[in-house]
């Protein structure tokens, strides 16, 4: 089977080509976009989605709304990239990768100040390449990691989507899932729907399923009641940026599932590669947290589910503390606590 290509290069490298995520599981569609308010747009309303999704989308669309330019001089096509970098890093403030992504592409044409456009674009291009060759490369590492704590038989328990359609290659924690399926374990997950938008329902279980991986969705809050009669193993999760101490913000829900997870005696590993790791930041009281709106949760699937006027917070993204966290898989290893990320 094709595998997921939820970011990459348009074929005549001109566009950066997403999977629209907003209308799967119905339809699987793909969209190439050019201009610096298409990919922001595309961000922000989460048609790509997953922090290390959303740094390779920026990269790739930096360099493609940049293409017009390449007939002005380097200074000008330099003030343009300052000014397109500040507005997608601003799409989200809570994924690390995105500001990430963006700083690197911003050093690497500090890196060449005496280029001409044409050759600013062709450096920026290889390095939009190789943010998104790296972050396959690390999700398949953090896979090999992971897979001494996805024997024959797991039973894993995941929140929202950290899997191929939230990365450049096969997740974060979905990674061990998806290498131990390679190696024949039997394997099976069970999704929190996740509310509101329903990454766990409309995407994990859309992208597992199509991999043939047995999967069963949860509304939320079920979680602790499966936990309770012995029905999963271990919580894999993934993160949109982790602290210095190890503090983890991810999908709102996942503080509420570590809580249960440490209750019941489970095992709960946050797996990410290290371009969402956050050393800047010393503990999860510092990270921002995405607000988004409320209408979000007003309405479901095109339906009325709250009075129009009801009072919401919708939060996108909540912080685990470290010390509920048994372990941190990145591409670089295991780490176990205490967590000190300082390189
Ligand atoms: O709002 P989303 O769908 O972008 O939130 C995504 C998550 O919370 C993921 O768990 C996280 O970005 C890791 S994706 C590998």
């Amino acid at each position: 089977m094709e595998p997921i290509r939820s970011v990459q290069w348009s074929p005549d490298g001109r566009a950066l080509r997403i999977i629209d995520q907003r209308r799967l599981p119905a339809a699987c569609v793909e969209l190439d976009l050019r201009t610096v308010d298409q990919v922001r747009d595309a961000i922000s309303t989460l048609a790509v989605r997953g922090a290390p999704a959303i740094g390779v989308a920026a990269a790739i669309g930096l360099v493609t709304a940049l293409l017009p330019f390449g007939n002005e001089s380097g200074a000008v096509l330099i003030s343009k990239l300052a000014t397109f970098a500040a507005v997608l890093a601003a799409a989200r403030p809570t994924a690390v990768n995105l500001s990430w992504a963006m700083a690197r592409m911003s050093a690497c044409a500090d890196a060449n100040p005496n280029a001409g456009s044409a050759e600013l674009l062709a450096v920026l291009r290889a390095e939009a390449t190789a943010i998104l060759d790296e972050d396959r490369a690390m999700c398949e590492a953090i896979g090999n990691y992971g897979l001494a704590f996805v024997p024959d038989g797991a039973r894993v328990l995941t929140h929202c989507n950290a899997g191929a359609l939230a990365t450049a290659g096969i997740g974060t924690a979905l990674a061990p899932v998806y290498v131990a399926h390679r190696l024949g374990r039997r394997v099976s997950v069970f999704a929190n729907e996740t509310r509101p938008l329903l990454q766990g329902s409309r995407l994990t279980a859309w992208e597992l399923g199509r991999a043939g991986i047995p999967v069963t969705i949860l509304t939320d809050g079920m979680a602790a009641s499966l936990m309770r009669q012995r029905e999963i193993d271990i919580v894999l999760v993934g993160a949109d940026r982790i602290a210095a101490n190890g503090d983890t913000a991810n999908k709102i829900g996942t503080y509420a599932v570590a809580v249960a997870a440490r209750h019941h005696g489970i095992p709960f590993y946050v797996c990410a590669p290290r371009s969402t790791v956050d050393r800047t930041t010393a503990s999860g009281d510092a990270i921002t947290i995405e607000q988004r709106d409320a209408d979000e949760v007003r309405f479901a699937g095109g339906g009325v589910v709250a009075p129009a006027d009801a009072t919401v917070r919708n939060p996108a993204f909540d912080v685990t503390p470290a010390a509920l966290i048994t372990g941190v898989i990145t591409d670089a290893g295991v780490h176990l606590p205490p967590y000190l990320f300082t390189s």
